[in-house]
């Protein structure tokens, strides 16, 4: 499972590229606002930045919601770098313009999925990518691990290339129960990266083999 960081803020881009183990950025104009980054040249601008720090593919998003407007808008993020991956939402037009920009060989995260019905339109358009909410799933009482199960499950039952982004992460458990349901990429706030890493028994024990060296 390739692990993306869903955020702007390029501290923290750094931060977990400098662990070695990331694959890539998602962002959406809520995650750019949230770094001051708001207009179509600040934020192409912003992209370029987040493009120089990570190899891996980086998720620009689209604002339009017409055909017209969002193929204009993907044309251009496309150029930025040969790593951007536009993300266009789940609508009618956003599908069509999916189904374009495959045939054009630019790839795309369709974005805003929450339910399979609307996975197997995406997969169909020939996303490349796919991203269900999870969090926002859980927060209206229903199970966002079980969707990607069942994506999971209809992707392999038909043979999809589209790749299952889980985004929306909200906790480590999270990252976790979306490697077992079987996503092809988690995208996580760092926060639920770094809280990976912890366990009592490891500091516990690293203390205990510290203090046992300085013994001997
Ligand atoms: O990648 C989509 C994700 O950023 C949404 O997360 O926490 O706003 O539901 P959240």
């Amino acid at each position: 499972m390739k692990f993306f960081i869903d955020t702007a803020n390029l501290e923290q881009i750094e931060e977990a590229n400098n662990l070695g183990i990331l694959d890539g950025v998602t962002t959406n104009p809520s995650l750019m606002a949230k770094e001051g980054i708001t207009g179509g040249e600040a934020v192409n601008a912003h992209y370029e930045k987040i493009c120089a720090i990570v190899d891996g593919d980086v998720s620009a998003e689209v604002i339009s919601t017409d055909y017209v407007g969002m193929m204009k808008e993907a044309e251009t993020l496309a150029e930025i770098a040969p790593n951007i991956v536009v993300k266009i939402p789940m609508i009618k037009e956003g599908v069509k313009a999916i189904k374009t920009l495959y045939d054009r060989g630019i790839r795309t995260n369709c974005t805003l999925v929450f339910s399979a019905g609307q996975a197997i339109l995406a997969a169909k358009a020939g996303a490349t990518y796919l991203s269900p909410f999870i969090g926002r799933i859980d927060d209206t009482n229903w199970d966002g691990i079980q969707l990607i199960r069942e994506i999971a499950e209809i992707y392999a039952i038909q043979l999809y290339e589209t790749q299952i982004l889980a985004a929306s992460i909200r906790s480590p458990r999270h990252i976790v129960e979306s490697a077992l349901a079987g996503a092809d990429v988690v995208t996580c706030p760092l926060k639920s990266i770094l809280g990976l890493f912890n366990h009592p028994l490891t500091d516990i024990g690293l203390e205990k083999f510290l203090a046992d060296y300085k013994k001997g």
